[in-house]
């Protein structure tokens, strides 16, 4: 069917559908907008939000490569995301139909959203949480997650969520190095049909910091009913704070600057970076792509962004952007599968979903299920389709547009970071063409180029490295308490041009449309969530039985990359053979969390070194791939590749 789909069916190009074009948000002349006029046109994106003070300066990149946006002007994110939605009339709009994984629902108006969150901002307040303190969220796909998202903002504390499939470890390391105040939690959420606890990750994440713990409370919001144990010094009951605490509550307006959220996030090396976003900027780049590239009629669309909170796509484009739209979302708890695999396509037809946001990796997930299962429900509501997260194949996306948008609906494919903030490059459904597997061009207001070593603008039909060419408002301010490796990572390669190295490889197709070639570093995507090599790496060798690991990112068809190890052991004794195998999986699952779980572990005696000791990462992946192996010349050890061959078996 593939096949039949990419050979004769469709063209490769699709234009715009008429009517959206006719009548979209954003039209052709904003390209030229921002390209005669780049801070004046940011400026007009800004006047999307409510300023308590108005700013009058635009951009400071007079530190390059730190940017001040808005600077002087002054905000409230929640206030922007749900007060002045009521203060228009529209409070008794839906802000979220919330889905529960058993099956439980429940609508959020604007009004009830400000009601929630101007409680939690007292009681906060009422914990001794204020501007400057950091809040880690560790939390389930449930509206108090938002919730408490927007009264740390609300209330000028910065907000730290850490996805609930990270691991304890994981869980401390963060909370240690933003030194988070405050925790908040929930007895646990539902997974595939069962309750899964949180509450006990955090205990064991607090008990590693010990007396280094710098948390003072544990919120926990009663989620699933499940026992878990209390700690009457430190822990809370959400219900018991937030609901006894007044609805009412005055937004105080912050500096643009000011940090709204780090989020953490893999890198090269084994220990994650803090990447710090700030306010007035940030909100201005989410509300403005959400607009623009998801043509949002708040009055009219049903959003659904199927990402979990604990990503920057659920910052951006499930708070941060979309509410500051008014938009209505669809927020689903659980997994696609539970209790059938056709959760997802249900939850479309029963609340009208027009606009569906989701990952390269579900969608190949729902392939391998077959079309019967969409096929058995109503999705004409649906008009728009976004992928994020990795590249579309373009089977996957041809599949999407067919299956899913019943060839009605355009295919936007979203490049951007965790760093970036706001999306990046990506089709503007009313002007751009789609082409599968093709994020096509910058967005209005963006530089992007494909580059060579010298950071000279490669010719179209050529590959090269992706850069940003100019400062945007969205984007990363800093590493928290790490600027040195800030400006290395993403400012040092093409210092002289002043380039942001985004860490991709990229083509620059005959009509000079931008294709994303994956990572050139050593991160991998695995189902659209980035892992460090070395991280997993460390985690392994933190293991007594490990001597030494090497990590690779193999390709998958339905996960995109899939995590290789090659370890070499220790003696020892314990388990040996497939047990040995198991507890190592179980071990990086513990000390980062299930998705970092290798899907692969070989036992070899060595692992192929260059001559200077670095080991060649690229040879272990052509194993992994089932490929032959390149160029060994530069081995210390040829003979090595022969040894992890027959290791592998
Ligand atoms: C990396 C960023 C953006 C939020 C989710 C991931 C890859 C992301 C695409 C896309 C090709 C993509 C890149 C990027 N990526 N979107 N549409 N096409 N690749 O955020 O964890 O910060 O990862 O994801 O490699 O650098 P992240």
């Amino acid at each position: 069917m593939t096949e039949k789909l990419l050979s004769t069916d469709h063209p490769i190009r699709f234009e715009p559908p008429a009517d959206l074009a006719a009548a979209a948000n954003v039209t052709e002349a904003a390209y030229a907008r921002a390209e005669s006029d780049v801070e004046g046109f940011w400026a007009e994106q800004a006047e999307r939000l409510t300023w308590a003070e108005p700013f009058t300066e635009v951009l400071d990149w007079s530190d390059a490569p730190h940017a001040r946006w808005f600077a002087d002007g002054k905000l409230n994110a929640a206030y922007n995301c749900v007060d002045r939605h009521v203060e228009a009339g529209r409070g008794d709009k839906v802000a979220f139909h919330f889905v529960g994984e058993p099956g439980d629902t429940r609508d959020l108006t604007y009004a009830d959203l400000k009601d929630e969150v101007s409680r939690a901002a007292n009681a906060l307040t009422d914990l001794g949480v204020g501007s400057g303190d950091l809040v880690a969220i560790y939390l389930p796909m449930i509206p108090e997650a938002i919730v408490a998202m927007l009264a740390c903002a609300r209330i000028g504390a910065t907000h730290t969520v850490v996805f609930g499939g990270f691991s304890a470890e994981a869980l401390a390391s963060r909370i240690e190095d933003c030194r988070a105040k405050l925790v908040i939690t929930s007895d646990g959420g539902y997974r595939r049909g069962t309750p899964s606890p949180l509450k006990p990750a955090v205990d064991a994440a607090l008990a590693r910091l010990g007396g280094q713990s710098p948390v003072e409370h544990v919120l926990v919001v009663r989620r699933t009913g499940e026992y878990v144990p209390f700690d009457d010094a430190t822990d809370l009951w959400w219900h018991d704070v937030v609901d006894s605490a007044s609805p009412e509550h005055t937004p105080e307006a912050f500096d643009a600057e000011h940090p709204l959220y780090v989020m953490y996030s893999s890198g090269t090396t084994g220990k994650p970076k803090g990447i710090l976003h700030t306010t007035g900027g940030y909100l201005t780049g989410a509300a403005y792509t959400h607009h623009a590239v998801f043509d949002l009629e708040p009055d009219t669309d049903v959003y659904w962004c199927t990402a979990d909170i604990g990503w920057v796509t659920g910052h951006s484009y499930i708070v941060y952007g979309p509410l500051a739209n008014g938009a209505t979302q669809v927020l689903y708890e659980g997994t696609p599968d539970s209790p059938h695999r056709g959760r997802w396509w249900e939850i479309v037809e029963q609340y009208g979903v027009t606009l569906l946001y989701t990952a390269p990796t579900a969608i190949r997930t729902f392939m391998k299920w077959g079309r019967e299962i969409p096929d058995g429900y109503d999705l004409s509501s649906l008009r728009l389709l976004g992928s994020v997260g990795e590249p579309i194949n373009p089977e996957a996306y041809l599949w999407y547009r067919n299956v899913v948008g019943g060839d009605r609906c355009p295919v936007v494919d979203t490049w951007w970071q965790t760093e970036t903030g706001q999306m990046m490059i990506s089709p503007l459904p009313g002007v751009t063409a789609g082409k599968p597997g093709s994020a096509m061009r910058p967005l209005p207001g963006i530089g992007a180029d494909v580059v060579d070593e010298e950071g000279r603008s490669v010719p179209n039909g050529s590959r090269g490295y992706l850069v940003l060419t100019k400062p945007w408002p969205a984007m990363l301010r800093t590493l928290w308490q790490d600027d040195d490796r800030f400006v290395e990572t993403y400012w040092t390669r093409f210092a002289d041009l002043g380039y942001y190295f985004a860490g991709d490889g990229a083509k620059k197709d005959e009509d000079g449309d931008i294709w994303i070639l994956g990572r050139v570093d050593d991160v991998m995507n695995v189902s659209g969530h980035r892992l460090s090599t070395s991280e997993i790496e460390s985690a392994l060798v933190s293991h007594p039985r490990i001597a030494e690991a090497a990590v690779v990112g193999a390709a998958d068809e339905t996960t995109g990359q899939a995590v290789f190890a090659y370890v070499i052991l220790r003696a020892g004794d314990g388990n040996t053979g497939e047990a040995l195998i198991q507890e190592l999986r179980g071990h990086v699952a513990k000390e980062i969390g299930a998705i970092a779980k290798p899907r692969q572990i070989t036992i070899v005696p060595e692992l192929p070194k260059t001559r200077s000791g670095k080991i060649m990462r690229r040879l272990l992946r052509d194993v992994a791939e089932g490929r032959d192996v390149g160029d060994t010349t530069t081995l210390s050890d040829p003979n090595v590749m022969a040894l992890i061959a027959a290791a592998e078996g």
